[in-house]
Order: structure tokens, then sequence, then C-alpha cells
């Protein structure tokens, strides 16, 4: 237990409601969210955990375009559908907003005078790229050309996907319309900018001070500020989008990157009315201490460890209203995908307009959520980018999930239950290799902790492993198989012992397999809790005990991997 009740402000990414989530997406934001923050509140400490779909922006509207539907519509369906497959994955958010509610809108605009009354606001006329073939100006994802910085072809208007540079649509080379192949040229427009170059001393001061990010994300961001901080335009030439509060831009909307970040204030405020205490979402954003936490992919660090801190230094400054400003912003690295081709396994690069991608609502119709999570959490891109394989998610849920943890618990329970009618009193004196492995146990249980704050739960997980490998250990050492024949109560007291390592084991594998352990409470009447906190209990109690998971087999995964050369060959023909 820590000693000190800390306050967290947990947020993933807001998914952009136009689609399907797929595990890439799951693994980046969400996962390692969920599971860390189910940690946290494990621990007791104060924390709140909000999301909630990100409906502006051109994907948005590039679906709707393409359905002939409103972007309204198109939300409406993708919130709901991402709602319920989040539930289905038990990702446990403490509220699920949406960018397109009037909380929402009201809350950027008042953003956006603050920042205009610190000065950070100005207008300009811009050059955006206008097609003269459709008559309107482009947004730049309908835009597309070659990456002025690395030569990629195929370069999205504000975005490399090859280099990740941030630029500018006019910067590209040979810009053409994404919808009709049509010549896409530069004209004039007015629009708001965010004078990011006033917070580039803070900026740097701040992120430079942040001993405890990821490698990655802080030299990434100081390479940036190193390479001067431009003005960036604030508001678009399109319909769909939050209405700018000025005379002159009825015509126009923000940026759906000015107002993505403030979701997350906005969700905590929806929370905060929703728990009946509308102001409590200011101790989380304004009362100092607050460890803010946005989980995202790696291709959301711009916008969240500098554009967004940006934003709450200058909407913060009146006094009245100080911003607490992010603690961390673990940025994950993608997942590619193993797909079976002629035989042969590949490893190749998700494609959600190929259809080549593992889709969650999917993954969740062949399997329970416990082993998807358990094999995702296992393979969190946390260091490096990573390959999702459907044969490595059998043999991880049945050698690791399966044969190590869920045969300990299994073992125990079952040996309880048949052999002392499912009770096991605490012995008056503990056997003498107790000590040893609830040693054993405090130092992993440690390295645990220290691993899953950083955050790195796949890391912690590992920890999590050993302790199952240790705790089988104690129980082949013990071999209350043949005790129990001549020495029956030593054969108990192993037993007992045994329970408070199950104990242990199920504390910490309750963030990443949390229905299992629900289950395992129906059976299981102990203390659930770590070796270096519990007080042993007079008696653990086991009956009606069922194994907790069940094998992957072979079939299933030939069927999942179908599945995905098919739509490989789909695409090819
Ligand atoms: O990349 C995306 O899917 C964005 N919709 C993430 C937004 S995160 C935050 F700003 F809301
Ligand atoms: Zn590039």
């Amino acid at each position: 237990m820590s000693e000190k009740r800390e306050r967290y402000l947990v947020t993933s990414a807001l998914p952009y409601a136009n689609g399907p989530l797929h595990v890439g997406q799951i693994v980046g934001a969400y996962l390692p969210a969920d599971v860390f923050v189910r940690y946290l509140r494990a621990r007791g400490e104060d924390v709140v955990y909000v999301c909630g779909t990100d409906e502006h922006g051109v994907p948005i509207t590039l679906t709707a375009e393409r359905e002939g539907k409103d972007p309204q519509e198109v939300v409406d369906y993708w919130w709901t559908h991402m709602e319920k497959t989040f539930e289905r994955f038990c990702i446990s958010f403490d509220n699920f907003s949406r960018t397109s509610t009037p909380l929402h809108a009201k809350n950027t605009q008042l953003f956006y005078r603050k920042l205009k009354e610190g000065g950070y606001i100005s207008e300009a006329e811009s050059k955006q790229m206008y097609s003269p073939t459709e008559g309107r100006f482009l947004p730049d994802r309908y835009v597309e050309g070659t990456c002025p910085v690395c030569g990629y072809k195929e370069a999205r208007g504000d975005q490399c996907d090859n280099c990740g540079s941030w630029y500018e649509a006019y910067e590209l080379i040979e810009p053409h319309s994404k919808i009709t192949g049509g010549p896409a040229e530069v004209r004039e427009t007015m629009h708001l900018y965010l004078d990011l170059p006033k917070f580039s001393d803070r900026l740097k001061e701040y992120v430079g001070g942040q001993e405890h990010w990821r490698g990655q994300v802080k030299n990434f961001i100081l390479g940036i500020i190193e390479n001067g901080l431009e003005k960036r335009p604030i508001t678009r030439d399109i319909k769909w989008g939050v209405p700018i509060p000025e005379p002159g831009f009825e015509d126009k909307r923000f940026y759906v990157w000015f107002d993505a970040c403030i979701g997350y204030v906005s969700s905590t405020m929806e929370w905060a009315e929703n728990v009946g205490e509308p102001d409590r979402w200011r101790e989380y954003w304004q009362e100092p201490g607050t460890r803010l936490i946005h989980f995202i992919g790696k291709d959301n660090t711009v916008f969240h460890a500098l554009v967004w801190p940006a934003l709450l230094m200058g909407a913060g400054e009146d006094g009245e209203e100080p911003y607490e400003l992010p603690y961390d912003v673990p940025a994950n690295e993608f997942m590619n995908l193993e797909v079976v081709v002629d035989g042969e396994r590949r490893a190749m690069q998700m494609s959600t307009s190929r259809n080549l991608a593992v889709w969650l609502h999917e993954a969740l119709d062949r399997f329970p959520a416990d082993p998807l999570r358990f094999y995702l959490a296992s393979n969190l891109p946390e260091t490096g980018d990573v390959v999702f394989s459907w044969r490595e998610f059998q043999s991880r849920v049945n050698s690791d999930l399966i044969g190590n943890l869920g045969n300990y618990i299994n073992r125990t329970l079952s040996f309880a239950e048949k052999y002392f009618g499912g009770e096991l009193p605490r012995p008056g004196e503990l056997p003498e290799d107790a000590r040893e492995v609830f040693e054993d146990f405090k130092a992993l249980e440690a390295r645990f902790d220290s691993k899953m704050l950083a955050p790195r739960p796949r890391e912690a997980l590992g920890e999590l492993l050993a302790m199952g490998r240790r705790a089988n250990q104690f129980f082949d050492a013990a071999a209350p198989w043949k005790s129990r024949k001549d020495d029956p109560e030593r054969a108990r007291a192993t037993l007992y012992v045994c329970s408070v390592l199950l104990g242990s084991i199920a504390y910490h594998a309750a963030p990443y397999v949390p229905e299992a352990v629900e289950r395992l409470r129906e059976f299981f009447d102990g203390p659930i809790g770590r070796v270096s906190d519990v007080e042993l209990p007079e008696s653990y109690r086991v009956s009606g005990s069922k194994p907790l998971f069940q094998r992957i087999e072979d079939d299933e995964i030939g069927a999942a991997e179908k599945q995905l050369s098919d739509a490989l060959k789909g695409d090819a023909s």
C-alpha cells in the first residue's frame, strides 16, 4: 500500500469515431492505460480515467462523404460501437465522452478566449490548398503528395506516415486532391494562429526537466523545440467542428487538433457532473500535485507533449485557473501484423483501408477478453515496434497464462479441495520454507511495482510470470502430495502458504485478466493482496473451484489466420 494517496488523472487518446478499433490502437493507448489504472485503483490511489471519441476532423468528414451521410450520423454510430467494444474488452473508463457535445464546444471556446487574452492568438492570411475542379478548399487530409523531408510519395497533407514529420500541406511536392486525384493549388485564406514560439523557453524547460519521460519522447520533442517553433494555424475552412467565436469566422471551424486534447478536460467535467460534484474536475486539472498521464500512440506525440502543454500554459495563465501540465506522456510504438502468405509467415504493416488488421470486436467474437488482454499486454510496443501473431497468441496463452499462472492456481485450489475439504486454517507455525518464498515474493512485488509505475505494464507482466514460476517451484519442492500421507498437517500448512502466494498472484494478475480474478473470488475465500502487505488470515476456504482459462486450440488459430490471409488475397485480386 502506498503511504500517501497520490492523485492521478489518466487518459487514453481519443479515437476518431470513424471506424472500428484495431489491436494496434489498443496496445498504443488503451490496454496499457487500463492495466495501469486498475493497478492504481487496487493500490488505493485516487484515480480518474477518462476518454471519449474524437468526433471532428477530416477523417470523419471523409468517411461521411464516402458513405453519403451526415458527419453526426457517422460519429453517433461509431461512438456506440466503440463504447460497446471497450466494455467487452474490459476497459474501465470512469467516463467515455465525445467531442461533439455542447459542453465540449463551450470548453474549447473558453480555452480559445483565454489564449487570446494571454496574447497567444493572431490572425493572418494563410496559404491553403484549393481544388479548382472541386471548387473548395481542401483540408490537409484531402491532400496527398511527396514528403518534403524524406521523399515518401504518399505523404498525408499534415503529417508524413513514413518519417513522422509535421508540415503544412503546401510544403508537399506535387500536391494533389485525394478525392479526385486532380492537382491542388495554393490560395490565400484568413486564419487564426497559435503563437507557439512564445512558449518555446517554457516548453524547453518543462520538457527538459522530465527525467522520468521515455527517452524517445523527450528527445523527439526537445529536437523539435531546438529546430525552432512556428506559429500554427488553429482554424480550417471546413463546416464540421467547433465554431469559432470571432466575427468573420462563421464559415470556418477550429482545427481538430486544437479541440481534441481539450476533450480530456471536457470528459473530466462530464465525469464530475455524473458523480454529482460538478466542480471536482478542478481537483484533477487545477490543483498542484495531480499526476496527469496521457497514454498515446507515437504518432500523437507532438500534439500531447508539445502543443497541448503550450495550450495548458497559455490558458492557465490568467491566475484564476492554472492548469497542471502532463506528468508523463507514455507514447507507444507501432504494432505490425503476421500474415501467412502461401504458407510463409510475414510481418506486414496493418492497413485499415485494405482491411488488413485485427479488429478488436472481431477478435472478441473469437476469444474472451482475458486471453487477448494477456497476450497483447505481453507484447506492448513500449520500447520498439512489435508484431501481432495469432500463433504467438496461442503459445503465450497456453504456456504462460495457462501453463504457468493458471496451472499454479488450479493445482493449489484442487489440492486444497480434494484432500482438505477446502479448509486451510492458519498453521500454529509457518513451515520453514515459507519464509524464503515470502522474501522472494516481496522482492518480485517491489520489482513489479516499480515497472508498473514507470509505467511499463509489459515489463511488469514479466515479474508476474516470475512470481508464477517461483510459486510453482515452491509447490514442487514442498511436494504436498507426498507429505499429505505421512504428515498431513504439514501438507495443509504448505497449502496455506500456497494460498498466500496465490492471493499475491491474483492481485498482480487482476489488472491484466480482470474477469478471471472476478471468477476466482467466487470459489477462493481469502485475501487477494501482496505478500508484502497481507495480514495472514485465520483461514483460507476453497469450494467449487474450476479452471480459470481455456486452452486455445489449433483450429481456432487456423481460422483467425485464414481471415487475414483471405483479406490479403482479396486485396491482391
Ligand atoms: O490519432 C487519433 O486517433 C486522434 N483522434 C487522437 C486524438 S488524442 C487527443 F488529442 F484527443
Ligand atoms: Zn517523410
